[in-house]
Order: structure tokens, then sequence, then C-alpha cells
């Protein structure tokens, strides 16, 4: 046990137990500080606060390191599978064959969409932003699966299995029929096809012609998607837990976290990267004059995909999915002048002043997109492909919070800065 933290405050010392994580994070206990001292602690933007313990994801910022029920993310990237690595984030354990097979199975049965659900689509114009649709139709689910989703932790963990399974299925389906909503293209029913083959036939695939599986692009797909499996309390996760901490069910759960996720500083930047690297090539810049303009400190000329809330040095997603960019590129057989820009801005960026001293290296969502390209996902789906991936970690911090006996709503508290208090003023005598 450590020796409390002491803190002054006016003739006052009080003793703040600290914690400590079993990577060694160490954390001051300000649960009782308001209760005994009436002040709390301000944080804008939780930077510096832990919201929960969790047993999931590690991740060291300063040192580039992210683990996933202790496996290292590179790992992971080289010798496991999006569905392997969705199961470990969940359950906390790799699986055994039977384990990986029962879990595969409920992937496969629960790939549909019912037929009443599909209706939904008609009602959204061909423009609908797709992580609105994504949200909406993911919130949707707890009306046609109403006895997964009762917002009574105890029934809702009972069938846990099935909605982890079903979440995950069939987020990946929907963000395929939204693609095939959006371009006016019927859609595909799943196939009984491992997960993401499932996904590629059910975006690509015609009425009379069936797509055909490339090993290359099923396995880019499958590194893509386990890059975003999770990523400790990040803006979008934070979201789940704390609408989860209601008691409200997985899918109402997540369909806030695709919320959180859909903006340009969050999943959002990985469609921001791709616009950036276009409007470079289109104005036939090399980037030099892009990273002149971004380092203004105006935020609507940021580099996209460079810097990260916690990374203060490189972020290791990044590091895998830069090199597999060119492999991939060079497996299908395809050049792309977009990554020349990319990797010029990258090596302008990583030699200048600005970029150094702020320790802003690229992020995931960097190199992300020039992989979806050319996978032959349109821009306009790119953070849609984000949630596809994400969705284990969200749903691993769901049960958390659902299976912690002593959790309790997130309620952070405020500091007032607007009006004292002041009286009424009949609507005749304001000016
Ligand atoms: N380009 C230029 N300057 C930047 C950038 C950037 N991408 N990011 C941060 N800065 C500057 C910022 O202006 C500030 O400068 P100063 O100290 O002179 O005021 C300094 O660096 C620190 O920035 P910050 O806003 O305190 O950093 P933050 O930790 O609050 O923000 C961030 C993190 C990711 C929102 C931000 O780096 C950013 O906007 N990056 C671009 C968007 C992006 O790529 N987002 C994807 C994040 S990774 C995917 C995910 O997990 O969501």
């Amino acid at each position: 046990m450590s020796t409390p933290a002491l803190l002054k405050i006016d003739d006052k010392e009080i003793a703040c137990p600290i914690m400590t994580g079993t990577e060694g994070e160490k954390a001051i206990d300000a649960r009782n500080l308001r209760k005994d001292t009436g002040y709390i602690f301000y944080d804008q933007g939780y930077g510096n606060t832990g919201s929960c313990e969790s047993a999931i994801t590690f991740l060291d910022g300063d040192n580039g390191i992210l683990r996933h029920r202790g496996y290292a993310i590179d790992q992971l990237a080289a010798h496991s599978t999006f569905v392997e690595t969705a199961y470990l984030v969940i359950y906390g354990e790799l699986p055994n064959p039977k384990q990986r097979k029962q879990f595969g199975d409920l992937l496969r049965q629960n790939a549909h969409v019912e037929t009443q659900m599909q209706r939904l689509f008609e009602g959204y114009p061909k423009d609908t932003p797709p992580m609105a649709m994504l949200a909406s139709l993911v919130a949707s689910l707890a009306g046609y699966y109403p006895d997964l989703a009762t917002n009574n932790f105890e029934k809702d963990l009972q069938q846990f299995d099935l909605s982890a399974a079903m979440a995950i299925s069939k987020i990946r389906t929907l963000g395929a029929m939204i693609y095939r909503h959006t371009r006016g293209l019927p859609f595909m029913h799943p196939k009984d096809l491992p997960f993401c083959d499932n996904f590629l036939h059910l975006m690509f695939s015609e009425p009379y012609q069936d797509y055909v599986a490339i090993p290359e692009v099923t396995n880019a797909l499958n590194l893509i998607l386990l890059m975003h499996a999770d990523h400790e309390q990040n803006c979008s996760t934070s979201t789940v837990r704390m609408v989860g901490s209601s008691g409200a069910n997985l899918f109402t759960s997540l369909a806030a976290g695709i919320a959180a996720l859909s903006g340009p500083l969050h999943g959002g930047a990985n469609a921001a990267v791709m616009q950036m690297l276009q409007s470079i090539h289109d104005e036939g810049d090399d980037g030099t004059r892009f990273i002149a303009a971004a380092k203004g400190g105006s935020k609507s000329n940021r580099l996209m995909g460079f810097g990260h809330a916690v990374y203060r040095n490189f972020d290791p997603r990044a590091k895998v999915i830069g090199e597999a960019c060119g492999v991939v590129l060079k497996k299908l057989g395809k050049s792309d002048p977009l990554l020349d820009i990319a990797q010029n801005l990258e090596q302008a960026a990583l030699k200048d002043d600005y970029f150094i001293s702020r320790k802003l290296y690229p992020n995931v969502d960097f190199y992300s997109g020039i992989i979806f390209r050319a996978l032959g996902i349109p821009t306009n789906m790119f953070t849609v492909m984000f949630a596809i991936g994400r969705s284990p970690g969200w749903i691993a911090n769901w049960r958390e919070v659902a299976s912690n006996p002593k959790g309790r709503i997130y309620r952070p508290r405020q500091i007032y800065v607007g009006p004292v208090k002041r009286d009424y003023v009949p609507m005749a005598q304001r000016g």
C-alpha cells in the first residue's frame, strides 16, 4: 500500500489514497475530496482524469505502447485476425479452437438484417451522412431485439454472448448496406463466409456476379479492422461507458459511441486526411504550403492525421498501417499519388521544429484511408469502417460497466461561470 498523497487547502491537509495499476500507472484517488473539502478537481476534457478501472487495453502514450489484454498490437497485427482479436478484447483471453468456432458461428448466424428493419433505409435521403444512418440503425436494434435490450444489466448480461456477436456482425452488415443505399444499389444477402469476406461480398457483389475474394484484400481489411479494435478511454468509448452507466442496453450505448466517433477530431479524421491529401494533390502542392499553413495554430488548418490526445510519441498503429500501405498497394498492383504526398508530408513534418516540439506524429488515421481507398471503399465510408473495427472495444467496455457491482452512474461536476442569482423580469419591463 503506497503512502497517501497529501493535499493542502488553506490550513487543512487531506490525505488522498494512491492507486496503482498492473503496469505501474499511478492515480490519486480523489473520490472523497468534495465530500471532505467542498473542492473538486478541474480537468476540462478529462485529459488527466481516470474515469474507471479497466482490464481491457493498456496504452502508454509517452512510449508508444498499445496492448490488448496484455498482447502488444504489433504481435496481434502479425499473427491474429480481427475476429480473434475481437474475442480477446471482449472476453479477456485468446479463444481456443472450440471458443473460436462458437464465436464465428454466432457472427455468421447473426449477419442478416431483418426485412422489416431494411425498410428503415427507405426513409433516409441518399445523401444522409453514413455515420448518422449507422447510429440510428444501431439504436433501432433495441426495437427489433427487445429481449436483448431490456435496460436491466442482469437480464442483458444473461444474453451477452448473443447480443455482442449480433452487434459486431450487424454493424458490419449495416455498414455495407449504408454504402449500397448511398449508391442506389440493391442490398446483398449475407453468405456463409468468414467475417471480412462477407463484408466484401455485401459491399461489392452484384445480383448476378458474386464478388471474388482476393486474399490480399481480405488480409488488408482484417489488419485495418484489427488495428481499430480498441483504444482505451477515447471519446467514443468513454461515451459508451457513460451512456451504459445509466443502465442503458448495449445497442443504445453503441449508438451513442457511433455518434461520438463521427466527429472530425475523432473517427472522422481518416476522411479528413484523404480530403487534405486530395486537395494538396489538386493544387499541385507537394505538401510544403500545407505544412506552413498547418503551423498557423488554427484548428481548421491542422495537419489531419497528425497529433494525438494521448500519444506523445509515435502511434504504434500508424507504424503498422504505414508499413502495410506500400505492401498492400504493391500486392494489388496499384499505385496512389496520395501515398507519395502522405510520405512527403510525414518526412517534412518529422523534421520540422513545430511538430517536433509539440510531439506531433502520424496517428492511426494518417495512412488508413490510403488502404481503404485501395480496397475500393469510398471516403464517406471511412468512419463507418472505423466503427466496424471499434465495435469489440465498445462492447468490452460496456460489459465492464454492466458487470461492475460497485459501478455508479457517470456524473462529472463543473465550475459554474454563468450569472449569479437574479430576479425574473416580466416581459413588459425588458428593454
Ligand atoms: N496540426 C497542427 N498543429 C497541431 C495539430 C495538427 N494536427 N495537432 C495539434 N497541434 C498543435 C496545437 O495547435 C497546439 O499548438 P499550441 O501549443 O501552439 O497551441 C499543440 O499542437 C497541442 O495541441 P492540442 O490541441 O493541445 O492537442 P490535443 O491533444 O488536444 O489534440 C488532436 C489532439 C488529435 C485532437 C489534435 O492533435 C488534432 O486535431 N489532430 C488532427 C486530427 C486527427 O488526426 N485526429 C485523429 C486522432 S487519432 C484517432 C482517434 O483515436 O480518434
